[in-house]
């Protein structure tokens, strides 16, 4: 699996050697969270911080929106050119307009389904997305434990993103950790999200290792 760091769970006191560090640690995309107060009861990222993260930051970006008006959090996000954008569909009206949208200005749409969210309500937008984040955690913190119903959920998008011969990332959310990043890269996830696990372990390289251990052994 790639693994790709969550900066919610980075000491904000110290940001430019959390990120040099993870960086050197063997991280592969720099996890952006951004909260609003409003679609999740906490607060985060905004523009000001992510220009202190771009300045220096080298890997890609992958900015996921927790926000309510969320097309206003897109046109504020785009200019720092991330990879990804993943965003909530219940937060726009429009979330097929939305994904033409971000592609169309040079970013990879992303559907987010948060835990209690049936996969078979991605039907039609799958086509238009480039990876789907599986929220294996209820939106809003780090730290929280993993939800094992998602373990379910990634076999079955496996299975309708090979089905239909698409050429979708599946990205994991919540409560990854040495423990249970086998069974996730088995059940066919691409990208893992990690926040707590590595921030708060005493070696970036070994714990970022760990997730990435079956896709290096392969
Ligand atoms: C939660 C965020 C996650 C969070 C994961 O709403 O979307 O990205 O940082 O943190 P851990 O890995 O600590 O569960
Ligand atoms: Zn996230």
């Amino acid at each position: 699996m790639y693994v790709s760091a969550s900066l919610l769970s980075a000491d904000f006191g110290n940001l430019k050697n959390e990120i040099i560090n993870v960086e050197k640690a063997g991280a592969d995309m720099l996890h952006i969270d951004v909260m609003d107060g409003h679609y999740v009861p906490n607060l985060t990222f905004g523009p000001c911080v992510m220009d202190a993260i771009c300045k220096h930051s080298t890997i890609p970006l992958d900015v996921h929106l927790m926000v309510e008006d969320v097309e206003k959090f897109v046109d504020l996000f785009l200019p720092y050119k991330p990879k990804f954008i993943s965003f909530h569909p219940e937060t726009t009206y429009h979330p097929h307009r939305l994904c033409e949208y971000i592609r169309k200005n040079g970013s990879h749409p992303a559907i987010v389904l948060n835990p209690h969210i049936d996969v078979n309500t991605l039907k039609y937008i799958l086509p238009s997305v480039d990876m789907v984040l599986l929220m294996s955690v209820n939106p809003g913190f780090g730290g929280q434990s993993f939800i094992s119903s998602t373990l379910q959920k990634v076999k079955e998008l496996r299975k309708m993103i090979d089905d239909n011969g698409y050429k979708i990332f599946i990205q994991i959310d919540g409560g990854v950790n040495g423990l249970n990043a086998s069974d996730l890269e088995l059940a066919g996830v691409d990208i893992a999200v990690a926040g707590s696990y590595i921030f708060g372990s005493n070696d970036y390289a070994v714990a970022i290792q760990s997730l990435k251990k079956d896709f290096m052994n392969e």
